[in-house]
């Protein structure tokens, strides 16, 4: 197993080489001015060229926390303050934005505020005061530059960040989203995984929760290993060796924790495969089920591959069941690898604002006009269906955008 994951990570090492350098991976220790490597190696920078207000706090102790989380910068005089980061324009990215509160105030007090990116809302921070707490868009950037901003909202509730990460994503990952708004992310799982998985096994640096607890699940691992293909949205190898099933021939359902109970727009991603070569006996098949509504065709996932299922436009709150139900045919418990969820935005607005200092900036009347034509022409052109034809089939059920891909075996 080990030699065989070793192979797989060895062939996927051209196509690092050639997605990472071709964009941003930025990693910026806020409230620092030192560089450092830290043990995913990692390079961090310090803040001090990506903004020029606020004040630098280290934390005298650093207990179990990880380097990066004992210093942040906090801005007591202003109402808005943005860090403003160079990325080459039409780029997609992902942005993390991490905040620890540490008490570094001695108050015991953790603050809320607003987070934005550019001049677009993207959610309120609660900060802990034993934990931090990190928030995660993926969106494309207008221009050539991109902004962090965080914005005071209650008296006396210091605005602070601790960490900014930006990784640029390929141009197929996250695709099925109309151009001109954001996904926040809501959870990213692992299903079945010992531990977390993140950079460097997900080149990306998204980060993978492992996820097993639940009503009669149990954890499952495969016998194998493969490359992923270059392909939709790269999940790392990892997680698709691992995955989840219930005990018994039964549906497998879904709880949509994290999110609230208001009706909202989800994005979502599952990623199935198969962890040993069935019997000819056996057949594993089942079907995605949305609040008792069929939302796909049968999946039986491949051995040594995978296939992803993405639904662009689900109406979803935290009551919404999502079931995976076997056919009628099935002998087999149906089965899943990792699950990506986010909440779609609203329109954004094309501003960048980087510049911006001093106040909360009015986003609503010119916001249609702004949003970029090309991209949007991208989802609708001839090119954009030849290219997720190339990929799979695209079945539209009860207005979920559905997507099968399934890698051709060499
Ligand atoms: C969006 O912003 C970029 C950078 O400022 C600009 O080049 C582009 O023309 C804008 N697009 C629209 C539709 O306003
Ligand atoms: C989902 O909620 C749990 C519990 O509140 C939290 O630990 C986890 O980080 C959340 N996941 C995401 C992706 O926000
Ligand atoms: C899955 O749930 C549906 C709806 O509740 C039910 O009709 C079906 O029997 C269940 N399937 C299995 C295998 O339990
Ligand atoms: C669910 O929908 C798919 C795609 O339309 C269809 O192939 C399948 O037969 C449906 N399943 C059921 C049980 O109706
Ligand atoms: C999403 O679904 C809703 C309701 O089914 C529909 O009105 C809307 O046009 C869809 N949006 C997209 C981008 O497909």
């Amino acid at each position: 197993m080990a030699r065989h994951l070793k192979t797989s990570l060895l062939s996927l090492l051209p196509l690092l080489v050639v997605t990472v350098s071709a964009g941003v991976f930025l990693s910026i220790d806020c409230g620092s001015s030192e560089s450092f490597t830290d043990e995913r190696n990692i390079e961090w920078v310090g803040d001090n060229l990506y903004i020029g207000q606020g004040r630098s706090v280290v934390f005298g102790n650093r207990g179990l926390l990880s380097r990066v989380m004992t210093t942040l910068r906090v801005f007591e005089s202003m109402t808005k303050s943005c860090y403003r980061i160079d990325v080459s324009g039409g780029r997609r990215v992902l942005v993390r934005a991490s905040f620890n509160y540490g008490n570094y105030d001695g108050k015991s007090f953790p603050p809320s505020f607003g987070l934005q990116f550019g001049a677009n809302d993207w959610d309120t921070v609660v900060t802990s005061l034993d934990q931090p707490v990190s928030h995660e868009a993926i969106y494309v950037v207008g221009g050539d530059a991109t902004s962090v901003c965080v914005a005071l909202t209650l008296t006396n509730q210091f605005p602070f960040v601790s960490t900014i990460e930006v990784r640029s994503l390929e141009w197929s990952m996250y695709a099925h989203v109309d151009p001109s708004r954001a996904l926040f992310l809501r959870r990213r799982e692992a299903f079945g995984a010992q531990q977390i998985v993140r950079y460097k096994d997900d080149v990306y640096d998204r980060i993978w929760t492992p996820s097993i607890k639940s009503n009669g699940w149990t954890a499952l691992a495969s016998d194998t290993s493969f490359n992923v293909p270059a392909l939709e949205d790269k999940p790392p190898a990892l997680v698709l060796q691992t995955a989840v099933a219930p005990t018994q021939l039964s549906n497998l359902s879904i709880p949509l924790t994290n999110l609230s109970t208001s009706t909202v727009t989800i994005y979502m991603n599952m990623y199935f495969s198969e962890m040993s070569e069935l019997e000819s006996t056996q057949m594993r098949s089942f079907e995605i089920y949305v609040d008792g509504v069929n939302v796909s065709a049968p999946v039986s996932p491949p051995y040594q591959d995978f296939i992803e299922l993405s639904f662009a436009n689900i109406t979803a709150n935290s009551n919404t069941a999502i079931e995976l139900r076997p056919t009628a045919d099935s002998t087999l418990p149906p089965i899943i690898s990792a699950m990506e969820v986010f909440l779609v935005s609203a329109a954004l607005s094309n501003g960048t604002n980087a510049d911006d200092g001093t106040s909360l900036i009015e986003t609503s009347s010119n916001v249609d006009s702004r949003c970029s034509i090309k991209r949007i022409r991208m989802l609708k052109t001839p090119d954009f269906n030849m290219i997720v034809n190339a990929l799979g089939t695209i079945v539209v059920v009860a207005g979920v955008l559905f997507v099968l891909h399934h890698r051709k075996k060499n």
